[in-house]
């Protein structure tokens, strides 16, 4: 080991470097005042590589794209949990699947969750969905979570949680709970098989477009937009648009808004979007 990596200084040429190198790979802009997160969330990464100084880091950078996986996994932040703000389950649950069901088409209604994290949000979409599927005859679903992070994305698919991130779901929505969630407080709980089933994870970075799928008919983007330039989110909407279904709808995070973009959607409640129709308003 050559370095007590608590030793480690970062100038602020390597800085501006970094957050140049994060901003062309992830969109994800860091602000100038976040140098002393950054230094503590990287400081552990150069120990293990055994580099230096963050000169060399950034040099391995150049070299090794596998390390850029591994610095996207550092600098992101995934904090989530089930039931995350309870009026969007409200409006998905009470208005938008009345929708669904009343346009009668019997198709099987395709969910995206974007910027999934370690999969909390998808995994309280399908305990929704699974609970519609088993009372309303012929109702069927699937549900993405996609996620620029490799690791974060490894925690969705074994999909075993427990504490904190189940705590809300399971007290207001104890019912749910119950029914689709297996397992016990020592071991932790897991989606039942036929949740499991319709859920997939895929890496993905939302700056690109998401390729080989057919339109989502709801889209939960939630605290992310907040990370990333005006310009980068209106791209980012653009691409949701395109795979968003005239009729869907998109949620955002409680502190997010897309009045100040220009992005194709309308607002029907805060944070709940749908899209604009070629006659100007939302098809709702
Ligand atoms: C705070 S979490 C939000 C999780 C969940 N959507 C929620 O609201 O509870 C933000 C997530 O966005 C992901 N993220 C950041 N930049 C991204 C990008 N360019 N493409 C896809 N995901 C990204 C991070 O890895 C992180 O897991």
């Amino acid at each position: 080991m050559r370095n007590h990596s608590t030793d480690i200084t970062m100038s602020d040429d390597d800085f501006s470097k970094l957050r140049a190198i994060v901003h062309r790979n992830t969109g994800i802009t860091i602000g100038e005042t976040r140098k002393t997160m950054l230094v503590s969330r990287l400081r552990r990464r150069l120990r293990e590589v055994d580099e230096p100084s963050f000169a060399a880091y950034i040099t391995r950078l150049s070299k090794d794209p596998g390390e850029m996986q591994e610095l996207t996994d550092r600098v992101t932040t995934n904090e989530t949990y089930f039931y995350r703000t309870p009026r969007v389950w409200n409006y998905f649950q009470e208005v938008f699947l009345p929708e669904f069901h009343a346009i009668g088409e019997n198709r099987r209604m395709r969910v995206w969750s974007a910027a999934a994290s370690t999969g909390e949000e998808a995994h309280t979409i399908g305990a929704i969905l699974e609970q519609q599927r088993l009372t309303k005859p012929g109702f069927d679903y699937s549900v993405l979570g996609t996620d620029v992070s490799s690791r974060v994305l490894e925690v969705a698919q074994k999909g075993v949680y427990n504490g904190r991130s189940i705590a809300r779901f399971r007290k207001e929505r104890p019912e749910l709970f119950a029914s689709h969630m297996a397992g016990s407080d020592a071991d932790g709980y897991k989606a039942v098989p036929p949740v499991r089933a319709r859920l997939k994870f895929k890496l993905h970075n939302l700056l690109e477009r998401l390729g080989g799928t057919s339109p989502f008919d709801v889209v939960f983007l939630r605290n992310v937009l907040i990370y990333f330039t005006d310009e980068d989110q209106e791209t980012i909407l653009r691409h949701v648009r395109d795979l968003i279904r005239p009729d869907g709808v998109l949620f955002i995070g409680e502190s997010e808004t897309l009045n100040n973009l220009s992005t194709g959607f309308e607002q029907v409640a805060p944070i709940i979007y749908r899209p604009v129709t070629r006659a100007g308003g939302p098809c709702a």
